[in-house]
């Protein structure tokens, strides 16, 4: 953490995204487990309850968490502590500055719903923070556009009940093209992709080319 890192936390962090919205990722989280070989070292960024690292923390060497809610890294810690995992590390630290937490670099970079929520401007220098980060790339967000009216309709019931600022980058994403154009404008190879069974989630398998 540097000494300006100031957490920003919400009402859902902690127990509420452990107990309703962690559940719903299951699916994605098995299918981003299934792509990551043993004994790789991966680096979550936006790694809310720390959910998607304890997935994948048997198969791997090491795991780097990092977010910005104070809630979120004590539910990380403490989840840690409960299920004995011991080869992740959790920081609070804000994922626009991880430039000043050294040169360490990971097989793996993901981030998981993580990306629509993002003002516009800083999408791509987060995303060329993970670039140099990570080998290779999985991210995941919601895939646009949504497969039915109903569904498309429940997305945005959920982005609106997460705030004003969130829903606000919702919009954009949605409206700028989604993860696809933000693949293309960085000039990513896209390795494979997946869609969840309900179709509403999709994600990337990506590298520099
Ligand atoms: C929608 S949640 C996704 C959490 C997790 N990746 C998942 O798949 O469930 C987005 C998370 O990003 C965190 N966050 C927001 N801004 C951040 C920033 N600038 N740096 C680090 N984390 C941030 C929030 O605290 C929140 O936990």
């Amino acid at each position: 953490m540097t000494a300006e890192t100031q957490a920003q936390n919400h009402f859902y962090d902690g127990w509420i995204y452990r107990k309703i919205l962690d559940p719903s990722l299951t699916g994605i989280r098995k299918r981003v487990s299934r792509l990551i070989p043993e004994n790789s070292t991966v680096v979550d960024i936006r790694c809310g309850t720390g959910d998607q690292l304890f997935y994948i923390s048997r198969q791997i060497r090491a795991g780097v968490g990092i977010e910005l809610s104070s809630t979120m890294i004590n539910t990380c810690q403490e989840q840690a502590r409960i299920r004995k995992i011991t080869n992740c590390d959790f920081l609070l630290a804000d994922a626009r500055d991880i430039a000043s937490h050294g040169d360490q670099t990971f097989d793996y970079a993901i981030t998981s719903m993580v990306i629509h929520e993002m003002p516009e401007e800083l999408r791509i220098p987060v995303l060329r923070e993970m670039i140099r980060l990570g080998k290779q790339l999985i991210l995941v967000d919601w895939i646009s556009p949504q497969p039915s009216l109903w569904k498309k309709f429940s997305t945005h019931f959920v982005e609106r009940m997460a705030g004003k600022a969130h829903y606000a980058g919702f919009r954009s994403f949605i409206k700028q093209g989604g993860m696809p154009a933000l693949i293309k404008t960085l000039g990513l190879e896209t390795i494979e992709t997946q869609i969840t069974g309900k179709g509403t989630i999709q994600l990337w398998l990506c590298k520099s080319k």
